[in-house]
C-alpha cells in the first residue's frame, strides 16, 4: 500500500472516527456550539406513562471474554473464569451481561471474525462450559446477551473458503464478488473505503475478482441479498435462542446492506469523522451504510426473536445521525429495542454539551423508545482516561449514566475506574494498531490519538496479587499486559473503601433497582441558568414520584435552589453527606466540587 501524504491524512481521519469502532481522542474535545439548557416537554399527550417495554429495568455489563478471568492459567480469559465471577456481578447489581464474541474464530479481530457460529473458540472453553455458564447466569436472574457479527465472517469460515474457490461454487453469491474496472487486479470495482482506512476491496487472483469488506480484509461481508444467507443467519440466532440466550448485540448492523449497483460513493465536505454522521474522508458513505433495506432488516431480526417468549433483546451497534438510528427501532418500536448512543464518548465532558445531546436524543427517541448511553467499550479509550483519571469526575459520569432515561451499558472495569494502558503500535495485538504501526508515536502523541485498541482491553484487576488475580497462574504472561495500576486499583481494595468508584456504582445500582422512576420515568431537563456550564440537572418523573439529579461538573462549590420544599437526599457521590440542606432556612443547597446528588420531595 502506498503511503502518500494524502493517505496519511485519510488514515488519521478514519482512525479518529470514534463512531466506527476505532479509538477516539485521548482527551475530551468538541466542536459543537452549546445551547442553553431548558425543560423538555413531556410526551405529546402530556401523560406520564411508563415505558411499556419490559427492558427498562435492564443494566447491561459488557464482558470482553479474553480479559475477564482466566481459569486455566494460560493468560487468556475463559468461560469458566467468568462463572467464578458471577457472584461479583450479581452483587454489583447488573442484570444482563453482553459477551463480546466467543464463537470459534482465528482471533484475527479477537472474535469479530467468526469461523464457526455454532461452536466456542477452544481458548474460551467448550459448548459444555457455555451450558454451565448460561445455567449459572440465569440462576442469578441475569440475562445473557451474545455478540453476533452478522455482517461478515472470517476468511477462515468454510462458507468463505467455498465461495472463494471458484466462480461457479454454489456459495459464490454468499459474499459480494465483483469484477474490477480492469482485469488483473489493477482497478477496483468502485471507490468505496473500508472503515479502518484504505479501499474496501480485496483481490483474489484465482477468479480475477474482488471481494467486498467493510472492516478488515480478512472479514469479507456476507451478501444479505441472497435469501440463503439470511436464512442461515436467522438459524444461527435460533440455535442460540433455543439454548436459552436472552438476546443479541448486533455488530455494525448499519453495514449489512450495500447498494445493489455498487455505485461510486459521493463527495462530502466532511473530513473528520463524528458520532453524529457517517460522512467522513470527503465520502458520504451513501451507498454502503444505513440503507433502507437495513432498517427493514432490523424488523426482520425482531421477527426472529419474537418467535420466542419471554421477550428477547436486540441491541444494535449502528452509526449515523440520531434520526437515522431512530429508524432501527422500527416505525412502531417493532425493530431493535435498543441502539447504542456513543456521543458522550466523543464530546467534551461539559454539562451544557451533554444537556444538548440529551435534549436531542429525548426528542428523537421519546418513550416508548429507549436510549442506550455508553461511556466506553472494547473499541474506545476508557472513559476515566478521557477524564485524566479523575475519579470524582468518573463518579459524576456514572451518576449521570445510571440515572438518565434508558438502558445503561457498563464496560468491564469501568466500575472500578480502570484506566487505559499505553501500548506500542508495532507490537499491537489489535489488527488496527498493527495496520498503522508505521505511524510515528510522536505524531499520535501530538494529535492526542490512540491507534490501537489494546489499551482498553487489558485484564480485569481483581486484587493486588501477581497478574491482578486475573489468572490462576501468577507467572504466566497474560495475553495483554496487566495495567501497572493494579496494586492500588482493584476490586478487592475498592470493595473495602466506602468512597470508592466501585461502591459508588453499587449504591447507584441499588437506588435504580429500588426506584422504578429511575428505570422508566420520563426525563425533564432543569434549566441551570447561569450555572449551565458547571451543572447538569434533570428530574425523572412517574405519576407522583419525582426524583431530582444535580451534577456538579466543576471544581467550584455551587449554590443552587431546591425545586422542592423539603428535599430528601437519596444519594450523594460524597459518602459523608447526610442531607441536602439540613439547617438551611431557605431553599438553597450546596454542591461540593464534582459532587452529584439525587433527591426527592420529603414527606
Ligand atoms: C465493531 C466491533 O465493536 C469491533 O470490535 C470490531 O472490530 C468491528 N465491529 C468489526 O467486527
Amino acid at each position: 500500500m502506498r503511503k502518500s501524504k494524502w493517505y496519511l491524512v485519510s488514515v488519521l481521519a478514519t482512525v479518529l472516527w470514534p463512531a466506527h469502532g476505532i479509538i477516539a481522542w485521548d482527551s475530551p474535545s468538541s466542536t459543537r456550539e452549546s445551547q442553553p439548557a431548558e425543560c423538555l416537554s413531556l410526551n405529546e399527550s402530556g401523560t406520564l406513562a411508563l415505558n411499556e417495554s419490559s427492558i427498562a429495568d435492564l443494566v447491561i455489563y459488557q464482558i470482553y471474554p479474553r480479559s475477564f478471568k482466566d481459569s486455566t492459567g494460560d493468560g487468556v480469559g475463559d468461560l469458566r473464569g467468568i462463572i467464578e465471577k458471577l457472584d461479583y456481578l450479581q452483587e454489583l447489581g447488573v442484570n444482563a451481561i453482553w459477551f463480546s464474541p466467543f464463537f470459534k474464530s482465528p482471533q484475527g479481530d479477537h472474535g469479530y471474525d467468526v469461523s464457526d457460529y455454532y461452536d466456542i473458540s477452544p481458548e474460551y472453553g467448550t459448548i459444555a462450559d457455555f451450558h454451565e455458564l448460561i445455567k449459572e447466569i440465569h440462576a442469578r436472574d441475569i440475562k445473557m446477551i451474545l455478540d453476533l457479527p452478522l455482517n461478515h465472517t472470517s476468511i477462515e469460515h468454510p462458507w468463505f473458503k467455498e465461495s472463494a474457490s471458484s466462480k461457479d461454487n454454489p456459495k459464490r453469491d454468499w459474499y459480494i464478488w465483483r469484477d474490477g474496472k480492469k482485469p488483473g487486479g489493477s482497478a477496483r470495482p468502485n471507490n468505496w473505503k473500508a472503515i479502518p482506512g484504505g479501499p474496501a476491496w480485496q483481490y483474489y487472483e484465482n477468479t480475477d475478482q474482488w471481494v467486498y469488506f467493510h472492516f478488515l480484509p480478512f472479514q469479507p461481508d456476507l451478501n444479505f441479498r441472497n435469501p440463503e444467507v439470511k436464512e442461515m443467519m436467522f438459524n444461527v440466532m435460533r440455535f442460540w435462542l433455543d439454548r436459552g440466550v436472552d438476546g443479541f448485540r448486533l455488530d455494525i448492523l448499519h453495514a449489512i446492506y450495500e447498494d445493489k449497483q455498487l455505485r461510486d460513493d459521493s463527495f462530502s465536505w466532511a473530513l473528520l469523522p463524528s458520532d453524529k454522521s457517517t460522512a467522513s474522508l470527503f465520502k458520504a458513505h451513501k451507498y454502503d451504510l444505513n440503507l433502507p433495506e437495513t432498517f427493514d432488516f432490523a424488523m426482520e431480526l425482531r421477527g426472529v426473536v419474537d418467535e420466542y417468549q419471554p421477550e428477547r433483546l436486540l441491541l444494535g451497534e449502528a452509526f449515523g445521525s440520531v434520526e437515522e438510528l431512530r429508524r432501527y427501532y422500527g416505525p412502531e418500536n417493532d425493530g431493535l429495542q435498543l441502539v447504542f448512543l456513543f456521543e458522550f464518548t466523543s464530546t467534551a465532558f461539559k454539562p451544557d454539551k451533554y444537556a444538548e445531546i440529551i435534549r436531542r436524543i429525548e426528542k428523537a427517541l421519546p418513550p416508548p423508545y429507549t436510549p442506550t448511553y455508553v461511556l466506553s467499550n472494547h473499541d474506545r479509550v476508557r472513559f476515566i482516561s478521557r477524564l485524566n483519571n479523575n475519579r470524582d469526575e468518573a463518579k459524576i459520569a456514572a451518576t449521570m449514566q445510571l440515572t438518565l432515561r434508558g438502558v445503561p451499558v457498563i464496560y468491564y472495569g469501568e466500575e472500578i475506574g480502570m484506566p487505559n494502558s499505553k501500548f506500542e503500535l508495532n507490537t499491537s495485538l489489535d489488527p488496527i494498531g498493527r495496520k498503522y504501526s508505521w505511524v510515528p508515536n510522536l505524531l499520535c502523541k501530538w494529535l492526542g490519538i490512540t491507534l490501537t485498541r489494546d489499551g482498553c482491553r487489558t485484564p480485569m484487576q481483581w486484587n493486588d496479587k501477581p497478574n491482578a488475580g486475573f489468572s490462576t497462574s501468577p507467572d504466566v504472561k497474560t495475553w495483554l499486559k496487566v495495567s501497572d495500576t493494579y496494586q492500588n486499583l482493584n476490586v478487592a481494595k475498592e470493595s473495602q473503601d466506602p468512597a470508592s468508584v466501585l461502591n459508588c456504582y453499587k449504591r447507584l445500582l441499588k437506588l435504580r433497582r429500588d426506584y422504578m422512576v429511575l428505570q422508566s420515568g420520563l426525563l425533564e431537563l432543569i434549566e441551570s441558568g447561569a450555572l449551565k456550564k458547571k451543572c447538569l440537572a434533570y428530574r425523572r418523573i412517574h405519576e407522583k414520584q419525582n426524583v431530582f439529579i444535580y451534577l456538579n461538573f466543576s471544581r467550584d462549590v455551587l449554590k443552587l435552589e431546591s425545586p422542592v420544599e423539603k428535599p430528601a437526599l437519596l444519594f450523594s457521590t460524597d459518602v459523608n453527606r447526610a442531607s441536602l440542606n439540613e439547617g438551611s432556612t431557605d431553599a438553597a443547597f450546596y454542591l461540593g466540587p464534582f459532587e452529584g446528588v439525587i433527591f426527592e420531595e420529603g414527606r
